[in-house]
């Protein structure tokens, strides 16, 4: 079973300059599409549970629905990662779940709110890096903030990443990624202002002077979701009220992978498409009842966003471009 280390499938990517989407996934319904799509598309996968997920899912569920999915498409590189993790005991807490690859997000103190300075950051994300590593595990880690607040993740100010402490933090923490803050937020309030593409939206030179400075940092950008104008259209004509609010358009994405960005992470879009679908299912349906009628739906709207990120940032028809590694594997790596 390719239950890979994430750090393969962004080493992979690497070599041949391609964008890996991180989906994140609380439920069946999103896991079997985020699988369905990759199986169609030929894509590894990053998969993600944010603390929220595995609070929801009382942990063993959407671990064993997570498992499912590698169980199922046994011969797609899947990498479980945790979102997010705000403290060791929740990076120990996904280790022991199994998850491949796993975020300590030290941007943020515990809280996931309060800004940390640099050198409260270094300690605890040498501290998870140091637990993880003789695992195998992948660890991702995060320098400067994101806005956006209303997902519970993130301190509501922006301070963007300084390309001068990246090359410190990763010589003192050795992070095999990092989320860098270059403008985006979590969440579907990103920007008021429908994006220009004459203008610069996003920070893109932070992205270039960390890649020439450290190429072989896999970059992370989140809050990366597009929010789609018909999907909003979609929610709003059934019964939505989503105020108007514009996501980070693909082509900002695709200049971010061009400049050497290796993850994107996007949540909020699938969250849009089910409640699209939903809406619209119980609107045009009000005497039907059952779940399954208006989650499958759901899913094939899921189904077709995952797909069209396969596609765009370019992970399609690459699954099989190698051999899957193992834990065991990459702990020999780290060891060296
Ligand atoms: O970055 C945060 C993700 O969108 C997860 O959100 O904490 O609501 O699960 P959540
Ligand atoms: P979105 O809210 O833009 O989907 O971002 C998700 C994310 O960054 C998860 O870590
Ligand atoms: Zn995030």
């Amino acid at each position: 079973m390719p239950l890979v280390p994430m750090k393969q499938i962004l080493d992979e990517a690497a070599k041949k300059q391609y964008g890996v989407p991180h989906f994140n996934v609380n439920n069946m319904e999103q896991a079997q599409a985020i699988m369905r799509a990759a199986d169609v598309a030929s894509s590894p996968v990053i998969m993600a549970a944010s603390r929220g997920a595995l609070k929801y899912s009382d942990l063993i569920f959407l671990r064993n629905i997570m498992m499912a999915c590698v169980e199922k498409y046994s011969k797609l590189p899947v990498a479980l990662h945790l979102d997010h993790g705000n403290n060791l005991e929740s990076v120990k807490t996904a280790i022991s779940l199994g998850f491949t690859s796993v975020m300590i997000d030290g941007s943020l103190k515990e809280d996931a709110k309060t800004p940390t300075t640099f050198e409260e950051n270094v300690k605890v994300t040498k501290e998870c890096v140091e637990y993880a590593h003789p695992f195998g595990v992948t660890v991702e880690g995060e320098l400067g903030t994101l806005g956006g607040i209303e997902d519970g993740v993130g301190s509501g100010q922006v301070h963007l990443t300084n390309p001068d402490q990246v090359e410190k933090f990763l010589k003192l923490t050795n992070v095999d990624a990092l989320a860098v803050a270059i403008g985006t937020s979590h969440g579907a309030y990103k920007f008021k202002i429908k994006p220009d593409p004459d203008k610069n939206l996003l920070a893109m030179d932070i992205i270039r002077e960390i890649h020439k400075r450290c190429p072989k940092l896999h970059m992370v950008m989140h809050g990366s979701s597009s929010v789609p104008s018909d999907l909003l259209d979609e929610i709003n004509k059934y019964g939505g009220k989503i105020p108007p609010t514009y996501g980070v358009p693909l082509w900002a994405i695709k200049e971010g992978i061009v400049a050497g960005v290796r993850k994107i992470n996007v949540d909020t879009d699938l969250r849009l498409a089910a409640t699209a679908a939903i809406r619209k299912f119980l609107h045009e349906n009000p005497e039907k009842f059952d779940p399954r009628e208006y989650l499958a739906p759901a899913r094939e709207a899921m189904i077709k966003i995952v797909r069209e990120r396969y596609t765009e940032f370019g992970s399609a028809g690459h699954a099989f471009d190698y051999e899957p590694i193992s834990l065991d594997d990459a702990k020999k790596f780290y060891r060296k």
